[in-house]
């Protein structure tokens, strides 16, 4: 099987491949991602090279995407997105050039080559904000995303839903609520805060930090992914989610007692503007159809994951500093602008 992953060099994609090959030996992986500041070749270290063709182009241009299907491939699992909300706030022009007209460009080399199957990975943002009593997000809420991020996101859920309306485009939508786990870039709360208390520098909450998420570990959305892509069915969506409500603020306590820094490194600092208040996944589906569980609980897997952190000091030292680019440069010879 030979499959065209989007984005594999940030943290999901490059923590889906990392399992997808070592739970499947058999499988090849194109990984076609852009190299943007979130994407990081060291995140791939280790993966087997035979079994990992790595080719930099962007899913904006027509030619990279059709380069990366060559003679054709299995499937696509498309991760490759502008994923940080708050620069969405501050710079909006990328995550509606790639999330959205990439996504476009994307549905319309698959169609011409021929692609039987695409996943397409969303977020639980699309569904906007909950109330803290209101049941979890289900397959069948409405979308009402309320940051620039989630909107283009949005965007490019409802053209693959259209383009399997209209062409029977073989695509199924998975979407997932926060990941934590390795290879995260420290721009995100989990990696921000754990990086920070590691090193004594104060942890910026948002607000009153009571706002809610709903963790998942990475290697349990890798596992959800792979299930879609075999037994999904098409047109439809899953939610994934780790049944891990908790404020912004038990998170940072705990993982302040993990990193074992003091909590009054917490700072309270001004709000995220239109900060959404609560997410929250319903994966009964995920769970029924697919027989999909997530194999962390929260407890173990923050552990394991502030444990990360702790012994791959030279990855995250080397992404905050802005070394990483210069990976690129010794192993291809060229420069990353
Ligand atoms: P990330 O920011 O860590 O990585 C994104 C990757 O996409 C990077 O390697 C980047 O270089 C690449 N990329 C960006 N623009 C590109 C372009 N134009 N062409 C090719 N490659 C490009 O993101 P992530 O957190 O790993 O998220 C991956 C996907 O999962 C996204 O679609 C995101 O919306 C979705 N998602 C993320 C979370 C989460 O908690 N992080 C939760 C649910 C869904
Ligand atoms: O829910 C899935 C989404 O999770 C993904 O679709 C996005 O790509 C991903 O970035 C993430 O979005 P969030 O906005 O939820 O994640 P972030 O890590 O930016 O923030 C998590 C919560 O922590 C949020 O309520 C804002 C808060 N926060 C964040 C940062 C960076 C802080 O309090 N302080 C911070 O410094």
């Amino acid at each position: 099987m030979r499959i065209l992953v989007t984005g594999g060099a940030g943290f999901i994609g490059s923590n889906f491949i990392r399992w997808a090959l070592s739970d499947h030996p058999q499988l090849t992986v194109v990984n076609l991602d852009a190299l943007t500041y979130a994407g990081n070749l060291q995140n791939l270290e280790g993966i087997p090279a035979a079994h990992h063709v790595f080719m930099r182009g962007d899913i904006r241009r027509r030619e990279d995407v059709d380069g990366a299907i060559g003679d054709g491939v299995d499937a696509i699992v498309h991760f490759a997105a502008e994923t940080h909300v708050d620069r969405s706030i501050l710079a909006a022009d990328d995550f509606l050039t790639t999330n959205v007209l990439g996504t476009q460009v994307l549905i319309e080399a698959a169609r011409r080559a021929g692609v039987p199957r695409f996943v397409h990975v969303s977020t639980d943002e699309v569904y906007g904000s909950l109330a803290p009593d209101a049941p979890a997000f289900t397959e069948t809420d409405p979308l009402e995303p309320n940051s620039p991020y989630s909107a283009s996101k949005a965007a490019s859920d409802h053209l693959i839903r259209a383009a399997f309306h209209t062409f029977q485009f073989p695509a199924v939508i998975t979407r997932c609520s926060n990941n934590y786990g390795p290879y995260q870039f420290p721009e995100k709360f989990v990696p921000l805060f754990v990086t920070n208390a590691l090193t004594g520098e104060p942890c910026p909450l948002y607000g009153d930090g009571e706002n809610v998420r709903d963790w998942l570990h990475v290697e349990d959305h890798a596992r959800a992914i792979w299930a879609v892509l075999e037994r999904g069915q098409l047109g439809e969506v899953y939610n994934v989610g780790g049944h891990a409500e908790m404020t912004n603020r038990q998170v940072a306590e705990h993982i302040l007692d993990l990193a074992g820094a003091p909590r009054s490194l917490i700072r309270p600092v001004a709000d995220r503007p239109g900060h959404d208040r609560r997410y929250a996944m319903n994966p009964d589906k995920l769970e029924r159809e697919l027989g999909w569980t997530p194999k962390w609980n929260f407890a173990d897997g923050i552990a394991a994951t502030v444990s990360w952190y702790r012994t791959h000091e030279d990855w995250w030292r080397a992404v905050k500093s802005g070394a990483y680019r210069d990976y690129y440069e010794r192993q291809y010879g060229g420069r990353l602008s």
